[in-house]
């Protein structure tokens, strides 16, 4: 009788035994990960790259042991056939690609990334502009300035409107909006993934321009196929794991 009653009690157990078991594996498997791939270290004097390889979770290599020093007030724009790894190497500053070695000390001071597709918190346009920051932080004239300053203008009367606003604008739009979330961010650093890339190119000049003149503060590190972000630029192209120096 002890063997009848005790058995269930064993098998329930031991489920339970397997489940934590296979819990603390997940735990350490994601531990693990996070140690994995390239290391984001302190922020430092200068942003480098040090020895950095970044691969594909198949192995394929897209940046192969690249050492690098980004200096502030230098701005940079990085080209490469699609594929190259161009967006990947942002994610892999930004301390978001998990597979690869070699280490990167960012710089001191605020990193902006804006992807190519711009993302739309829920909730009114004003959130959507001052989004990553804090939308009571920033004041409404603030807002509309950024929004003029990068021709949305005829937005201006709408920031407590609370629509789907990635619906509602054009893709051009969008990325004017996220434009203006720079001016009103005013990073440090600011990382564009052909961040203007909607734009024809008389728009994207005049952005240029506008991010030129509001932000003087900012090193911009551009990947863009439209060409210069600032005279005197450094060019960076990347190409089959090689990060190379254009001459000018
Ligand atoms: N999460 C992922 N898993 C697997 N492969 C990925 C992942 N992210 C990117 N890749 C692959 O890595 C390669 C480089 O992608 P990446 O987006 O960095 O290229 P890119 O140089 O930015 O190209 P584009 O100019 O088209 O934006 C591509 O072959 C892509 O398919
Ligand atoms: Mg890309």
């Amino acid at each position: 009788s002890l063997f009848v009653t005790s058995s269930p009690y064993l098998v329930t157990s031991r489920a339970t035994v397997s489940r934590l078991y296979g819990f603390r594996e997940a735990v350490a498997a994601a531990r693990s990960a996070a140690a994995a791939g390239p290391q984001v270290g302190a922020p430092g004097a200068a942003f480098t790259l040090n020895n950095l390889t970044l691969t594909l979770p198949d192995g394929r290599c897209l940046l192969d042991h690249a050492s690098l020093t980004l200096r502030a007030g230098e701005p940079v724009i990085l080209t490469g056939a699609s594929g190259a790894g161009k967006s990947t190497l942002f994610r892999a500053i930004a301390g978001i690609w998990p597979f690869g070695h070699g280490s990167i000390t960012p710089p001191k001071g605020s990193l902006l990334f804006l992807p190519q597709k711009p993302y739309f918190p829920l909730g009114s346009l004003k959130r959507t502009v001052t989004y990553p920051g804090v939308e009571q932080d920033v004041a409404d004239d603030a807002v509309r300035t950024a929004l003029a300053d990068v021709g949305l203008e005829h937005l201006a009367a709408r920031l407590g409107e609370s629509e789907n606003w990635s619906l509602i604008l054009s893709g051009g739009e969008q990325q004017r909006l996220a434009i203006a979330r720079a001016l009103l961010a005013k990073p440090d650093w600011l990382f564009l993934d052909e961040a203007i890339s909607a734009l024809d190119s008389a728009a994207a000049g005049k952005i240029q321009a506008v991010l030129r003149e509001k932000l003087p503060a900012t090193t911009i590190v551009a990947i863009s196929h439209h060409g210069g972000i600032a005279p005197g630029q450094r060019h960076l192209a990347l190409s089959g794991g090689v990060l190379a120096e254009v001459a000018a």
